[in-house]
């Protein structure tokens, strides 16, 4: 299928002589939900704001439903909505003033019901005569996102739409981008949160310092990924762990007074019942528990090593 975006050897060199983008290639499905995963640093917003023609490329070419961003500016623009990582809006606007705006901005007549539906949507219809500046942070984000539908763009791209918003505009935003989706918006989200990623994306990309290092489905992702460990902090150390317990994928930390298990959250089994089994028979006994997923940082950490 022809990508909706198509981002083909693009590079980006700051005016600092700092290299933000390397060899960049990626193609975005049309109607998918795409998310980008990266550490601090690593390049997302960059990548964004070129796409969005807002930072100039150094090299390359990006192709937005088959218009150059650069070329074809206008075109490219009005298929593309952004919800940027940064509050910027104009403070002393009123909501609806500043959401109907973004409308005119793209070229689009006025449209009243659909800026009303999409406030209501976002829980700011109460709001709408408030100016942005009496708003707290996450209205202000929840304002940033009804600017971004208020053109009812095609494809949709959200920088970190919920870092530190709450878990009810978290729960909103993946209902809104799901309805969105469903109305065949492509969308492209970037996150530090892993479970967002797991929760939202059809695909996912991961880049570290400037390179795409990794783009897979999701299902296959989280498969790779989905590696869990079980911490039993033991009434007594152990010197090593007994020949009994051979069988099951065991270390000990702590000097000896951790038992870890890893096990694959995406198998059919987790073996967990047997291991505890098997301790109980060993003799081997536990004052507590817990279980622990690999942090975004160490997944990038070992897909990097992988790659290097
Ligand atoms: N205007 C600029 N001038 C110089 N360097 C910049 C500029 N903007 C960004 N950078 C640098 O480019 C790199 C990538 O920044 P970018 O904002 O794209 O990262 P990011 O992946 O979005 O990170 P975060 O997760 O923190 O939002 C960083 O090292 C940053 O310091
Ligand atoms: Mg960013």
């Amino acid at each position: 299928m022809h990508p909706i975006i198509s981002v083909s050897n693009l590079s980006k060199t700051y005016a600092s002589g700092f290299q933000a983008l390397k060899n960049v290639d990626l193609e975005i499905r049309a109607g998918e939900i795409f998310a980008l995963l990266g550490p601090n640093g690593a390049g997302k917003t960059t990548l964004i704001s070129i796409i969005c023609g807002i930072v100039r490329a150094s090299e390359g070419r990006v192709l937005a439903d088959g218009y150059d961003i650069v070329k074809d500016y206008r075109a490219a623009r009005s298929k593309i909505g952004l919800v940027p990582q940064e509050l910027t809006t104009d403070a002393f606007e009123t909501v609806w003033a500043t959401v109907s705006f973004s409308r005119g901005l793209f070229g689009k007549p006025p449209n009243p019901p659909l800026v009303e539906r999409v406030l209501k949507d976002l829980s700011l219809w109460e709001k709408k005569d408030n100016k942005i500046i009496t708003l707290s942070g996450g209205m202000k984000r929840r304002v940033l996102i009804a600017k971004a539908l208020a053109h009812e763009p095609q494809i949709l791209f959200l920088d970190e739409p919920t870092a530190g918003v709450d878990v009810e505009l978290r729960q909103d935003m993946w209902r809104l981008v799901r309805e969105l989706r469903d109305t065949g918006v492509t969308i492209i989200l970037t996150t530090h949160y892993i479970e967002e990623a797991e929760e939202m994306a059809d695909r996912i990309g991961v880049i570290n310092k400037g390179e795409i290092v990794l783009v897979e489905e999701k299902a296959e992702l989280m498969r790779k990924l989905g590696r869990k460990r079980l911490i039993l902090h033991l009434q007594n150390p152990l010197a090593s762990v007994p020949q009994s317990l051979a069988d099951h994928r065991l270390e000990l930390s702590a000097h000896g007074s951790e038992l870890i298990y890893t096990y694959d959250t995406q198998g059919e089994r987790t073996g967990i019942t047997a291991l505890l089994a098997d301790l109980d028979r060993a003799g081997i006994r536990f004052k507590d528990l817990e279980t622990e997923q690999s942090s975004l940082e160490e997944i990038f950490v070992s897909l990097v090593r992988e790659r290097s």
